[in-house]
C-alpha cells in the first residue's frame, strides 16, 4: 500500500478540540482562509495526515476530512439528504469501492459526496441534474471534498435522455417523479444490482414502489429511518428536546433478470 501523505490538491481540515472543522484544499504557498486571512501549508506535503500546524499562535490538528465534516462545510442550496439517509442509502443500494453508481439529481451533491466517499478513487459516480444550477453548487462542493476525480457530470433531463452507461452498479433516485426515472434505471445497471429512491411524502413513496412493482424488481421495500440524538449526562441521560423530525422515505428493489 502507497503511504498515506499529504499532497497537493488534497481536501484537509483544520481541527481543534471543541471547534468546528475548517476546510480547505492543500497548495503550495499562502491561502486565503475566508475573512480569517493567510494560512501557508506547503510544510505539510509529504508528510502524514495527523500532524499540527501553527496558524496565528494557535496549534491545529491537520486531518483527512470525514464525512460529517464534508456534510457541515458544504454550501446548501436544494433539500439535501440527511447522513441518517445518505447511511441507509449506502447500505440498500450495496454500495461498494471500485462501484460505478448512478445517481439523480445531483441538487447540492449531499449525496453525491456520501457516494463518492463510499466507492473510493477506483469508483465513479455519474451525476445527472436537468439545472446548472445545481449542477455548479453540486460541482463546487464535490471539488471542495477533494472527490472531483470520481464524479462524471451529466446535465439533462434522465427521463427524457436515459443513463449514458450500462451495467451500473446500482442508481439512486431523489427527484420529485423518481417513478418516471425507474423504467431508464432498469436498463442501466447490471443484473443483481440495486435502485433506492428518496421521496418526501407518501404519495410519492406509493408511485414509486407501484412502478418499481410494474417494472419487475425484486425485493421491493420501503422504510424510514427515525434518529434520535441522546443527551448524555451522567445521572440524567435523556433523549435530546431537538429531535429531527420528518425527512423522506426510502424505497429500493434489486434487477434480476
Ligand atoms: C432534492 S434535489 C437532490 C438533492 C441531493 N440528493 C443532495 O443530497 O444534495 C433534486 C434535484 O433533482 C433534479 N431533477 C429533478 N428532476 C430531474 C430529472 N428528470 N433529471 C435530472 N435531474 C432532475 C432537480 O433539478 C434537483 O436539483
Amino acid at each position: 500500500m502507497s503511504e498515506d501523505v499529504w499532497r497537493e490538491g488534497d481536501a484537509l481540515v483544520l481541527k481543534r478540540v471543541g471547534e468546528p472543522p475548517l476546510l480547505l484544499r492543500l497548495d503550495r504557498g499562502p491561502i486565503r482562509l475566508g475573512d480569517a486571512g493567510l494560512i501557508d501549508l506547503t510544510s505539510l506535503l509529504g508528510s502524514p495526515p495527523g500532524g499540527s500546524i501553527d496558524w496565528l499562535g494557535t496549534q491545529y490538528r491537520a486531518l483527512r476530512p470525514s464525512l460529517s465534516d464534508l456534510f457541515a462545510t458544504m454550501t446548501r442550496g436544494a433539500q439535501i439528504i440527511t447522513p441518517k439517509d445518505g447511511a441507509r442509502i449506502l447500505s440498500l443500494a450495496s454500495i461498494a469501492p471500485g462501484d460505478r453508481i448512478g445517481e439523480a439529481g445531483s441538487g447540492s451533491g449531499a449525496l453525491t459526496i456520501a457516494l463518492a466517499f463510499a466507492v473510493g478513487p477506483s469508483g465513479m459516480v455519474l451525476s445527472f441534474d436537468r439545472r446548472a444550477e445545481a449542477m455548479r453548487l453540486a460541482k463546487a462542493n464535490v471539488e471542495r471534498a477533494g472527490l472531483g476525480p470520481r464524479v462524471r457530470w451529466v446535465e439533462g433531463d434522465v427521463v427524457k435522455s436515459g443513463w449514458p452507461e450500462e451495467h451500473l452498479d446500482a442508481i439512486v433516485l431523489d427527484l420529485p417523479e423518481p417513478w418516471a426515472a425507474l423504467a431508464p434505471s432498469y436498463r442501466a445497471v447490471r443484473t443483481g444490482a440495486w435502485m433506492v429512491a428518496y421521496t418526501p411524502t407518501y404519495n410519492q413513496l406509493e408511485r414509486t414502489v407501484r412502478t418499481m412493482r410494474e417494472i419487475g424488481l425484486d425485493e421491493v421495500q420501503a422504510l424510514e429511518v427515525i434518529e434520535r440524538a441522546l443527551h448524555v449526562g451522567e445521572g440524567g441521560t435523556r433523549p435530546s428536546f431537538d429531535m429531527l423530525g420528518h425527512t423522506g422515505f426510502l424505497s429500493a428493489g434489486r434487477r434480476v433478470d
